[in-house]
């Protein structure tokens, strides 16, 4: 698997419907045979609202910061970025810096000349220059480790990269977008991040929303997923039955836009009859382990619900031991005692091991 892409000059407005509304049609346009992997699928008002900062952000050349959840289209948003200024013409690049180690994360995006390092025999030509008069793409730049952190800012202020091993800097002309899934905030006071490398990288900030909070948009992503994924030949049209869409309207998407994706891909391959039925679901989206502490407020969840769950779980950890349980609770033991009779499940606890499911 490769872990550095560089894709080549892309043509714009073929390649990239982002037209508000209904990006489903204007999707049409294009042929429904061809994999499509730039789009942006979307009808929630949160993502017109981030298609409309894009719109804003493209033609200026700022640096602009993606945030957000693994799998939430960060990628797709830096180059959605890229294709809408007057860079669409020269190479979007994109390089994973948590993918890398330093040495050789470094000649990756600066070169090295000949002979700089054992094993250099040719010098190469590193992925910001090979970007020059594009878009550099650093995805997870929260992984940058203070050497990496220290060039690129240098390169950010003066233009300039210097090949490893080599003496003379080289003008390169980039516009920077950078992703992560970090809070880059807290990495900054924690020390992990260069505070003036943060500032650099930010000028504009962009959010790209986790799927739960834009459910609105799952049946339009799963209609272009199962039409346009890689699998699509054996798709033949398939189409998800409303209860299965009300499955996946339920589920939480924790991986997101790629959890999704991966979930119709399989869909494509497996799903047996024309109409994708509940039973044709893996079983992890029917029936999701309950997470105890979500960062969301859940309506359907009540306290009382919450903290039974809570201590349950906690119960479990400890292998039904009830005094550790209740001290990392931070409840005296009696207190345990009474709620495990309260909610009807002191018998299952009575002996010191962990309930038989
Ligand atoms: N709104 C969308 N419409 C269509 N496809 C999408 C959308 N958002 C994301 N995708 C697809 O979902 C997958 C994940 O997106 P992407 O790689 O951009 O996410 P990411 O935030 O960079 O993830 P990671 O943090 O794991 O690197 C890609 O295949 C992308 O094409
Ligand atoms: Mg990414």
């Amino acid at each position: 698997m490769s872990q550095i892409e560089s894709t080549p000059i892309l043509p714009t407005s073929a390649t990239l419907p982002v037209g508000g509304q209904n990006a489903g049609a204007a999707e049409e346009t294009r042929s429904s045979q061809s994999l499509d992997t730039k789009t942006i699928v979307y009808k929630s008002e949160v993502m017109k609202q981030l298609m409309k900062m894009i719109d804003r952000v493209s033609p200026s050349g700022a640096t602009v910061l993606v945030l957000g959840e693994s799998g939430t289209g960060k990628e797709l948003i830096a180059r959605a970025i890229h294709d809408r200024s007057n860079r669409r013409n020269k190479p979007f690049v994109a390089i994973n810096c948590g993918a890398l180690r330093e040495t050789l994360l470094e000649s990756e995006l600066f070169g090295h000349e000949k002979g700089s390092f054992t094993g250099a025999y040719t010098r190469k030509i590193g992925l910001a220059e090979a970007a020059n008069g594009g878009t550099l793409f650093l995805d997870e730049i929260g992984e940058l480790s203070p050497g990496i952190q220290a060039k690129l800012l240098r390169f950010i202020q003066e233009g300039e990269i210097f090949r490893v091993g080599g003496k003379d800097p080289i003008k390169v002309d980039i516009r920077l977008i950078s992703a992560t899934n970090r809070e880059l905030d807290q990495e900054v006071t924690r020390g992990n991040f260069r505070e003036d490398l943060y500032y650099r990288i930010n000028t504009i900030t962009v959010h790209s929303p986790p799927l739960r909070r834009r459910k609105e948009d799952i049946q339009l992503l799963v209609e272009h997923f199962l039409a346009r994924g890689s699998h699509r030949i054996l798709n033949r049209g398939r189409q998800m039955s409303e209860e299965a869409m009300k499955i996946l309207m339920r589920y939480d998407w924790p991986g997101n836009i790629r959890e999704l994706q991966n979930v119709c891909e399989r869909l494509q391959i497996l799903a047996d009859g024309h109409t994708i039925m509940p039973g044709d679901l893996p079983e992890n989206i029917v029936n999701p382990e309950q997470k105890i502490v979500t960062d969301d407020y859940d309506p359907t969840v009540t306290l009382y619900e919450l903290e039974k769950r809570y201590i349950l779980k906690a119960l479990n950890y400890f292998d039904g031991n009830k005094t550790q349980a209740a001290n990392a609770l931070g409840i005296t033991i009696k207190t345990l005692y009474n709620k495990l009779h309260e909610y009807g499940e002191f018998e299952k606890y009575a002996v010191h091991s962990k309930p038989v499911k």
